[in-house]
């Protein structure tokens, strides 16, 4: 494709102007099964010429591995990438296979410490709350970050998987400039409550897998059978047996809407998500995960697709179809907790 760039988006009504697609990086790293790095590093940089700015990580990812990964890219672009990373998922002590959510003070400050560290920067651009600890009033834990944003070890706030009130309450607190949730053809579970109080409170969405880990985009039709082992698709409901069968035959209206654009389901998946900022009426900023520049190319395009009245009607019925939940627990997200 030409070296053409992508249109912009504003991230919330205090945050930076970023490409209206970004980059989810946690597969270079975790959760899908091998990577490459030489593999990676290009479709960082081929992400980077076609105008995405974007770039989400977390510490959880790869228990630091996939931030220490980024550092070498992030530093040699620090003026032209806004870098986002999350805390909450702490390691306990000699179990490196456990996650425990943790929102207290003490935590986030060696969070935070530990995140500039491997990524080797001064400032992260957008900190985000991975997940919610209930033990910890939000407020409490917005108002460490807060303190963060003062002490200029970070610029913007996010929340990743909060409910409407959990976000009213922290935007009381100090802006909040994304909310980054799970928004997909077949994740819809936000548009009840949670996007009308990003938009009421000048808020981004951030959309993660919105590929539907991939599934979407007809690269695997069960976990169990097309995934390696250590996959971690293989965990999660709506993609092994029965259901992954049942929901494989839901994709047939994303490729007949693929075939008309001369374009891939992959990028009807994306240009959904993103026509959702007109739908609801507030920024959106998918971060598809990939880790080849190919797909990179693939994904950045769809920023150009337009779904008609006629074919948004057609996928619509898509996501209330859909057999299993998102996640094996459900009690770490927004919907698990409204
Ligand atoms: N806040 C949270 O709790 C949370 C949770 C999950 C993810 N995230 C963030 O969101 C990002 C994106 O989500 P995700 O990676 O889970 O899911 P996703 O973006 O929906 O899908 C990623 C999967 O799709 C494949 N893929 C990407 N483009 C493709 C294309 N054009 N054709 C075929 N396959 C394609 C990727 O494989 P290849 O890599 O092999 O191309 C990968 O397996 C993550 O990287 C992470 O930064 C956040």
């Amino acid at each position: 494709m030409t070296d053409s760039t992508i249109p912009t988006a504003r991230l919330g009504d205090t945050g930076p102007e970023v490409g209206v697609q970004g980059l989810g990086c946690m597969g270079m790293s975790f959760a899908y099964g091998p990577s490459d790095a030489k593999e990676s590093r290009a479709a960082l940089d081929r992400a980077l010429e076609l105008g995405v700015t974007l770039y989400d990580t977390a510490d959880a990812y790869g228990a630091g591995a996939n931030e220490e990964f980024l550092a070498p890219f992030f530093k040699a672009h620090r003026d032209e990438v806004v870098i986002a990373t999350k805390f909450a998922l702490s390691i306990p002590a000699g179990d490196p296979t456990r996650r425990v959510v943790r929102n207290d003070a003490p935590y986030i400050r060696q969070a935070v410490e530990a995140s500039l560290k491997r990524l080797d920067v001064d400032v992260i651009d957008l900190y985000y709350m991975h997940r919610r600890d209930q033990a910890v009033p939000i407020e409490e834990t917005v108002g460490v970050m807060a303190e963060l944003v003062r002490e200029g070890k970070v610029k913007h706030l996010g929340l990743s998987e909060v409910t409407a009130g959990e976000l009213r309450a922290a935007q009381g607190v100090h802006p909040i400039a994304a909310v980054q949730s799970e928004w997909s053809l077949f994740s819809r579970d936000i548009e009840d409550r949670v996007v009308p109080a990003a938009r009421e409170l000048g808020v981004a969405l951030v959309p993660y897998s919105p590929l539907g880990r991939g599934f979407l985009t007809g690269a695997f039709a069960d976990a169990d059978k097309d995934l390696t082992a250590d996959d971690f698709r293989r965990s999660q409901p709506r993609f092994t047996g029965e259901n992954a069968a049942a929901n494989a035959a839901l994709l047939e209206p994303v490729r007949a809407v693929a075939r008309a654009h001369d374009a891939t389901p992959a990028q009807i998946a994306l240009a959904w998500v993103q026509q959702q900022a007109v739908v609801h009426g507030l920024p959106v900023i998918a971060i598809p995960g990939t880790r080849k520049a190919g797909r990179v190319e693939e994904n950045v395009r769809a920023t150009a697709v337009e779904l008609s009245a006629q074919e948004l009607a057609l996928l619509e019925p898509i996501a209330g179809k859909v057999a299993g939940d998102r996640y094996a627990d459900m009690t770490l997200t927004s919907a698990g907790r409204d």
